[in-house]
This record gives C-alpha cells, sequence and structure tokens, in this order.
C-alpha cells in the first residue's frame, strides 16, 4: 500500500466525534489508522470504513504513551505517507478544587494537553521533510475560557489550544498547516446523548452539534490551499449562548 494515510486518535464509539472524522477522511480517499485505547471500538470503526469501500487499519495507541504514539506514526508510515494528523482524544473531567486530588488534575492534562504534544511532533517529525501535511486538534468551550468546577479540564484544553498555535507559527511556514478546531457545546453523539441524556434533553431540539456539521469543518480545514489557511474554527449551535 503507498496511499496517503489519515492518523486520527481518540476514536471510541462509532456515533462519536472520532469515528466521524474516521468514517470522513475514509471517504475522501485516505487510508486510515483509526488509533485509540479500546481495540473492540477501533476494530468496529475500521471494519464499517471496509465495509463501505474504503481502507482502514485500527491500532490500539494510548496517547500519553511516548513508545505507542511513536510506534503508531511509525505503523502508519510504513502504509503510506501521513498527509493528515488528528488529535481527537479528550477527557472532560469535572471537579470541586478544593477536593480534587493532584493525580486526577494530572491526568487530565496527560490525556487532554501532554498526549497532543506526543502525537503533534510525532506528526511534524514525519511532515517536515516533505514539505506538507494537516495536523488538527479538537478543543471545547473550555479551551477559550474556565469556569467553575472544570479547572482541570481548562488546563489541559487551554494548553492544547496553544500548543497548537505554537505549532503553526513553527510548522507553517515550512509547509505544514496546523489547525484547532473549538467545539463550542454538547455533540449529538453516544457520550451526550447516552453518557449524559438529562443534558442532551434539556438541550432540546437541535440543541447539540451535528457530527457531520463538524466534521464538515476538519475536511474544510484539510482541503485549504496553502494560500488561504484558517489556524481557529470554532462550531455552535444556534441556541449556544457564547
Ligand atoms: N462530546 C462532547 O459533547 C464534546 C464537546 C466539546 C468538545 N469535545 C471534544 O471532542 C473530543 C471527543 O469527542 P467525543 O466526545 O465525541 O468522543 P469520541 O470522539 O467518541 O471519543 C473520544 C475517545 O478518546 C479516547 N481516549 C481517551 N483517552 C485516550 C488516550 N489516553 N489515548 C487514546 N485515546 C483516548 C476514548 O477512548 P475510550 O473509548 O477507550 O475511553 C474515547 O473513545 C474530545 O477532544 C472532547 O474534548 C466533546
Amino acid at each position: 500500500m503507498s496511499s496517503k494515510t489519515a492518523v486520527i486518535i481518540g476514536v471510541g464509539a462509532q456515533r462519536g466525534l472520532g469515528a466521524t472524522l474516521c468514517r470522513r477522511f475514509a471517504r475522501v480517499g485516505l487510508h486510515v489508522v483509526v488509533a485509540g485505547r479500546t481495540a473492540a471500538k477501533l476494530a468496529a470503526v475500521a471494519d464499517e470504513i471496509g465495509a463501505a469501500g474504503g481502507s482502514a487499519t485500527a491500532v490500539e495507541a494510548d496517547t500519553t504513551a511516548e513508545p505507542a504514539v511513536i510506534d503508531l506514526f511509525d505503523r502508519a508510515e510504513a502504509i503510506g505517507p501521513v498527509d493528515l494528523a488528528v488529535y481527537n482524544a479528550g477527557n472532560n473531567m469535572p471537579g470541586d478544587l478544593l477536593t480534587m486530588e493532584a493525580e486526577y488534575f494530572e491526568r487530565c492534562w496527560r490525556v487532554g494537553c501532554f498526549g497532543g504534544f506526543l502525537f503533534g511532533r510525532e506528526a511534524a517529525r514525519r511532515m517536515k521533510p516533505r514539505g506538507r501535511g494537516t495536523i488538527l486538534f479538537t478543543g471545547a468551550s473550555a479551551s477559550l475560557r474556565g469556569r467553575p468546577y472544570f479547572a482541570a479540564f481548562t488546563a489541559a484544553k487551554g494548553g492544547l489550544r496553544n500548543f497548537a498555535q505554537s505549532m503553526a507559527r513553527e510548522f507553517g511556514p515550512q509547509g505544514i498547516h496546523v489547525a484547532h478546531v473549538v467545539v463550542d457545546g454538547g455533540i449529538a453523539g453516544d457520550r451526550i446523548e447516552k453518557g449524559l441524556p438529562d443534558f442532551a434533553t434539556a438541550m432540546g431540539e437541535d440543541g447539540l452539534i451535528d457530527l457531520d456539521g463538524i466534521a464538515d469543518l476538519y475536511e474544510l480545514l484539510y482541503r485549504q490551499p496553502r494560500t488561504a489557511w484558517s489556524h481557529e474554527i470554532d462550531v455552535r449551535t444556534f441556541k449556544e449562548k457564547f
């Protein structure tokens, strides 16, 4: 195989953003390396892509483990040059600050920020010699502002956003497009609809952000010519107060 590859980490439920992005970029024609923590979920996404005529490989990788991230990119490059890398892993971990354990804060930061550094660095190492490639990071409302009880999550997401800016300014002039997507509100996927059904109900009709609508933005960023790049795009429903 020698088709261009997309490495997408943070893939879980079929109705989640990671899986939606995998399906989208398989349709775009990339070989998708479907990466995350849970083998069964990854296999389901890769199998679905294969059944629809696309090509995908499932790779188990914890994005907070340096050897795993290096191995992930080595495996992807063995399939074909990595042209797109998407950092979608995230763990919204609310908590009261006065009782928050240090380990809890650090775990949130490892997935939300440190993993983005490992992933972004490995992507840039592969793309730099070719002078091309796209690296996209998934953000949230917490990327832009701290709210009560979200101190750990907002520290991680804010750090990831600044990291993405730094990467964009370092690698943009070398032909690598780095961008950050602010997902400003709940997503209409399994995490909210199954995990927080009361919240989903309270948001009402069209109160959660459409998965395919978000994927449209990632595809737009990937397709932008280097004479017209965006670094950051936000997305929310018509109902969202911001
Ligand atoms: N859901 C929302 O309402 C919402 C709103 C705003 C922003 N976001 C952002 O969107 C992204 C995720 O979207 P989603 O909620 O639809 O979830 P998703 O894309 O369906 O799943 C994210 C996956 O990340 C995986 N993951 C967690 N820690 C990891 C690690 N250390 N290494 C590798 N993979 C890891 C989880 O794996 P397991 O399945 O094994 O746990 C999970 O399946 C996150 O960056 C999140 O902050 C979500």
